[in-house]
């Protein structure tokens, strides 16, 4: 197929767009604004691939959406086939603090590029995520249960997913929905669970627990959930949504439990800090109507968690200049403490 990835210079997106170029043999032009979470050093290994191309440019700009979409896939320039979205910002904590880059983006940005699909008659995917669900005591969330974010990420997040169906419904847009439960693997930005935790215990800083880190999150490798993307965007009903979760559930203080032992840091890392306002207690997903699909995850957490650490053990080049740059201010906002 013929791509336009939407966020594919960030975590998941770039994750996918390796999967496509290797395993499918798609054409993919990103588009991405490179925000503090979007790199190129996340196409290092495919940026010179015939079958890629890079656009900068925001989502809400329509100059910026047409000339990612008019100038064709990159190899003989035939025209894009879909719009697959990633394109957000993605952290809770800087939802609760500033949310006003959420609005616009999810917003204006998920408008902008349902009106280029509209107009090109572009099949659509929009990359979502568990959290517009809420959260849930005991058993999963199925594709009809009530959507009840929380936080201003979740919540423009859902509007996001409400507009993509209204083009469903009002136009005709073939388009579809994908969401995801709490993603890890390789490039993920260090403001997350996982990574800060694999950074902070090999620098030997404190490890911040939220309230009593009893909190579950039922994680999916990103390849995992990348290749679910890739089964709806071919096989999905247009109209649909699909659930995409993980085959584990985890409290966050077993996952830090275990980043220990792997990392070989010291328990007395582990500082319970202010929990997070509004924190949803647990999120999960059932994902019998992806399954149904033919997808199913292959990555168990332990595994997968494991091979995650090494990552960040082997790929210093990689979070280096993270750590050492913009982050460690905002690392101090946020936990009132500076990096080692
Ligand atoms: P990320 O923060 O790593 O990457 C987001 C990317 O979007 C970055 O490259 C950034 O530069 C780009 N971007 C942000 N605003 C933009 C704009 N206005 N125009 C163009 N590009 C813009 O995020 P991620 O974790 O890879 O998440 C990707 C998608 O998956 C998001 O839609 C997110 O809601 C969804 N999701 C994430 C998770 C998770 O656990 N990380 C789980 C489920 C769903
Ligand atoms: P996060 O990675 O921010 O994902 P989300 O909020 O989208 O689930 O957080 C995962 C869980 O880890 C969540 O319950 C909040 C908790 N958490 C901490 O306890 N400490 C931290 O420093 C961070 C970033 C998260």
């Amino acid at each position: 197929m013929r791509l336009l990835v939407c966020g594919g210079a960030g975590f998941i997106g770039s994750n996918f767009v390796r999967l496509r170029l290797r395993e499918n043999g798609d054409e993919v032009v990103v588009l991405d604004k490179l925000t503090y979470a979007g790199r190129e050093e996340n196409f290092h290994d495919f940026a010179e691939d015939s079958g890629f191309r890079f656009v900068h440019g925001a989502i809400e700009d329509p100059q910026a959406v047409a000339s990612a979409l008019d100038g064709g896939g990159p190899g003989a320039g035939e025209p894009i086939e879909a719009i697959v979205n990633f394109a957000a910002e993605t952290h809770v904590d800087r939802s609760i603090a500033e949310p006003d880059a959420f609005v616009r983006t999810h917003a204006q940005g998920t408008y902008t590029l349902l009106e280029a699909a509209r107009e090109r008659e572009l099949r659509y995917l929009q990359v979502s995520t568990d959290e517009v669900y809420g959260s849930i005591e005991d058993g999963s969330f199925t594709e009809d249960s009530p959507l009840r974010p929380s936080s201003p990420y979740s919540a423009t997040k859902t509007g996001a997913d409400l507009l993509v169906q209204s083009y469903f419904h009002t136009y005709g847009l073939p388009a579809t929905i994908c969401r995801g439960s709490n993603n890890y693997g390789a490039y993920q930005y260090p403001e997350k669970l996982i990574p800060l935790m694999i950074l902070n215990a090999l620098h030997g800083d404190p490890l911040p627990v939220y309230g009593d880190g009893m909190q579950v999150r039922n994680w999916i490798h990103a390849t995992d959930f990348g290749r679910a993307i890739g089964h709806v965007l071919e096989h999905g009903v247009h109209g649909e949504v699909y659930n995409a979760g993980g085959p584990d559930e985890c409290a966050n203080i077993e996952v830090i439990e275990r980043i220990i032992e792997l990392t070989g840091a010291d328990e007395s890392l582990i500082e319970h800090v202010t929990d997070r306002p509004g924190h949803d207690r647990r999120y999960s997903l059932s994902s019998e109507k992806v399954r149904a699909l033919g997808w199913e995850p292959r990555v168990r957490f332990a595994e997968g968690l494991e091979q995650t650490v090494t990552w960040y053990r082997e790929n210093e080049w990689w979070w280096k200049p993270i750590r050492s740059g913009d982050y460690r201010a905002y690392y101090e906002r946020q936990y009132g403490r500076t990096l080692a």
